[in-house]
């Protein structure tokens, strides 16, 4: 029962583009989230979600932060190199949702 709940779970996300919009997005992980992003055309993802290139950087909202797993040093490298670097930056190719992570809000971050 606990797999097929896990299964049919989802996360409704509430995305900022870069100019102030907001859409609702109710996605089945944040990888999900990523490919459609880009998908879109919303960010350009030119690494393929590898960690190296940065064009998926997002801000997310201060409350939701603790609904991701903490970052790796690779990704916290790459984010300290960026001009519009915020405490609140995240890569979204590495972000991974917490099981209690039902919900997020995030903001695109400026183009580099
Ligand atoms: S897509 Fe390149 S770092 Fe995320």
């Amino acid at each position: 029962m606990s797999a097929l709940s896990k299964q049919n779970a989802s996360i409704a996300v509430e995305l900022t583009d870069r100019e102030g919009a907001t859409s609702q997005y109710q996605v089945g992980s944040l990888r999900e989230l990523f490919d459609e992003l880009c998908g879109e055309l919303k960010i350009d993802g030119l690494c393929g979600g590898c960690c190296s290139c940065a064009t998926c950087h997002v801000l997310v909202d201060g409350d939701d932060q603790h609904k991701l797993y903490p970052m790796e040093d690779d990704e916290r490298e790459v984010l300290e190199g960026l001009l519009y670097s915020q405490s609140s930056s995240r890569l979204l190719c590495q972000c991974r949702e917490r099981e209690e992570g039902r919900s997020l809000s995030i903001t695109l971050a400026p183009e580099e």
